[in-house]
């Protein structure tokens, strides 16, 4: 068994197996109707209990499908419904209970300390749906798009990312870090990397810069990345960090300075960081990239339980 919480603390050959088996079994799929089971039904009578501290689509709908996929199902709790929320249960209590009626535990929560929490008392696997202070499913699943799209390992390939340095930019400099790829992360100066994230990088071999220049930022990428300046519960006034955000945001001009066939990606949901013309031109992969996290989180789900092959 195995938890899924952060890329950093993941072994770099056991995220390479992941992306390796969701290639094949994505390829394998052929026309299968999207709640068709896999060859083998490899996780078939295997519940994943699913709970959402904040909103989501794209995350809810893949993991819903993902053990679908593989024979199982899931249940999504709603964390106002449990005596957890309201402080009736402890989460040791909580986590035994998920333990004897379910076989994994996906979390999303506003809280990192509970992921850690829950996984000392669980004897399930835990899986990390977005913390503050990572989205390790979103980043993985987002190398097997850029890999599948460029068709090359992504340790050759120069990523950008323009935008606020929040949980999706964490887990991309982990996948940097434990992957080996350029990164070029392009931020107003008021918003860089927290202290702890510097210095993670900066114990790490790495191929990191930090700029203040979108421009210079996405000089030769090949890919970059985007999110909301704004992320969930990000209790910051709105109103001036979106101002100090405005000269990063993406149009047609800063692409012109990436390579011709570089990609635009956004975990979504979207705001103002990307202009209508750049999120629905031909270079906008952001459609493909979230469906991808059915077939890379199913591999994630194997890997939680011990079955990858
Ligand atoms: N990208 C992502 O995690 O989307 P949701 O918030 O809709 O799950
Ligand atoms: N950074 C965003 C990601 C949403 C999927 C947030 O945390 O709200």
């Amino acid at each position: 068994m195995k938890h899924f919480i952060d890329l950093k603390d993941i072994p770099v050959n056991d995220l390479r197996k992941i992306l390796k088996d969701a290639k094949s079994r994505k390829n394998s799929r052929g026309k299968l109707n999207i709640l068709e089971v896999d060859n083998g039904a490899p996780l078939k009578g295997k519940l994943l209990v699913q709970m959402f501290e904040k909103s989501s689509l794209r995350t809810r709908l893949s993991f819903y499908l993902a053990i679908k996929q593989l024979g199982g199902s899931t249940l999504t709790l709603r964390p106002d419904e449990l005596h957890l929320s309201k402080g009736g249960e402890s989460i040791e209590d909580t986590a035994k209970i998920l333990s004897n009626f379910g076989n994994a535990f996906m979390l999303r929560t506003d809280n990192d300390k509970k992921l850690k929490e829950f996984k000392k008392y669980l004897s399930i696997p835990i899986i990390n749906g977005l913390s503050p202070s990572s989205h390790p499913t979103q980043i993985l699943s987002d190398v097997f798009t850029i890999e599948e799209i460029k068709k090359k390992l992504i340790s050759k390939l120069n990523i950008a990312w323009i935008g606020d340095s929040n949980n999706v930019l964490n887990s991309l400099i982990a996948a940097s870090i434990k992957f080996s790829f350029k990164l070029n992360i392009g931020c107003p100066k008021e918003y860089k990397p927290s202290k702890e994230i510097l210095s993670y990088i900066k114990k790490n071999k790495n191929k990191i810069s930090i700029n203040h220049d979108p421009k210079e930022t996405v000089l030769g990428a090949d890919v970059i990345f985007s999110d909301k300046v704004i992320s969930m519960n990000d209790k910051v006034n709105k109103i001036k960090k979106l101002n100090h955000f405005k000269r990063f945001r993406i149009n047609k001009k800063l692409m012109s300075f990436a390579k011709r066939d570089c990609i635009f990606l956004h975990c979504l949901p979207r705001g103002s960081e990307v202009d209508e013309k750049v999120f629905l031109s031909n270079q906008s992969k952001v459609w493909q990239q979230a469906l991808n996290r059915v077939h890379v989180q199913k591999s994630i789900l194997l890997y939680c339980f011990g079955k990858l092959r």
